[in-house]
């Protein structure tokens, strides 16, 4: 299909699910040099859904506490403003998942998983190389493969095909795609950012995380931590992106990054020391 003809088709679909508000609002609030946690915290308290989802952690049995929490300050004493952030993303960006039919070959629970391993690897990556705003590269990992889910409602029988075709041929789920497609999930992903708003340092990101080798310099931080995050939750075999082709860490993103092999080996570790607990947290917030 001609690609200008594709952008046209998913920017008019009605069907395409809307950026969850709460998600758009803590975007702008972590996008804000001026907003502070409160805000965050009101954005949060003003969803039931979500509130509800953070009282059931600080009960679960996880946290080990003896008392009822009850009301959403004792949860934030209880489980950390950190942890009900979390909560409050996977339940905004899993309500965008929900509306996905299954596709023959796709996994969607472990797809799910394989965001949320992404969204963490990718704030421990940033933690690592002093990145700016750990918070936003959170998002980027959570959002960077929502061209996907384009896919699934826009073109289900031709992604299902690619992914049938990426598995029987061992090749990476986005070079598939471009056989099948003639683009490939992570452009459509920026078509739907930038129909969503959101800030051009998260399009790019989506658009360019399979293209390590040409992206518009100035986002360059953005698009390697993207990259080498969604590598770390591959090889880390937590979740499944579809894709059956594990990459080695690429060399140009830890260069770009100044990090070493030795520090990318270190962050992961640490997200397999927190599979339980962020498991944990993605079953409560299902
Ligand atoms: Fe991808
Ligand atoms: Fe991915």
């Amino acid at each position: 299909m001609e690609k200008s003809v594709a952008r046209q088709t998913v920017l008019s679909l009605t069907t395409l699910p809307t950026l969850p508000s709460v998600l758009h609002a803590v975007v702008q609030c972590l996008e804000d040099p001026n907003s502070t946690a409160k805000d965050l915290k009101d954005i949060i308290i003003n969803d039931q859904s979500i509130a509800v989802k953070v009282l059931n952690v600080a009960n679960s049995a996880y946290y080990g506490v003896n008392q009822q929490v009850s009301d959403l300050r004792q949860a934030v004493v209880v489980l950390g403003f950190d942890v009900i952030r979390d909560i409050c993303l996977y339940v905004s960006f899993g309500r965008f998942f929900s509306s996905c039919r299954n596709v023959e070959g796709f996994d969607l629970d472990e797809f799910w998983k394989h965001t949320i391993a992404t969204a963490v690897s990718c704030r421990l990556i940033a933690s690592k190389v002093n990145y700016e705003n750990p918070e936003r590269a959170m998002i980027l990992g959570l959002i960077h493969d929502l061209g996907k889910v384009v896919l699934i409602h826009a073109f289900q029988a031709e992604f299902a095909m690619a992914c049938r075709q990426a598995q029987q041929q061992s090749i990476a789920l986005h070079i598939a795609e471009q056989e099948v497609l003639g683009f490939d999930h992570a452009e459509v992903g920026g078509w739907l950012a930038e129909k969503w708003d959101l800030p051009d340092i998260l399009t790019v990101a989506v658009e360019y995380h399979h293209k390590a080798d040409s992206f518009p310099p100035a986002y360059q931080s953005e698009v390697m931590l993207t990259v080498l995050s969604d590598t770390m939750s591959k090889e880390s075999e937590f979740g499944d992106s579809g894709s059956p082709v594990v990459d080695k860490p690429n060399a140009l993103a830890l260069r770009a990054l100044n990090m070493t092999l030795a520090d990318y080996e270190a962050a992961k570790e640490e997200l397999l020391e927190m599979r339980p607990a962020i498991e944990h947290l993605f079953q409560s917030s299902m």
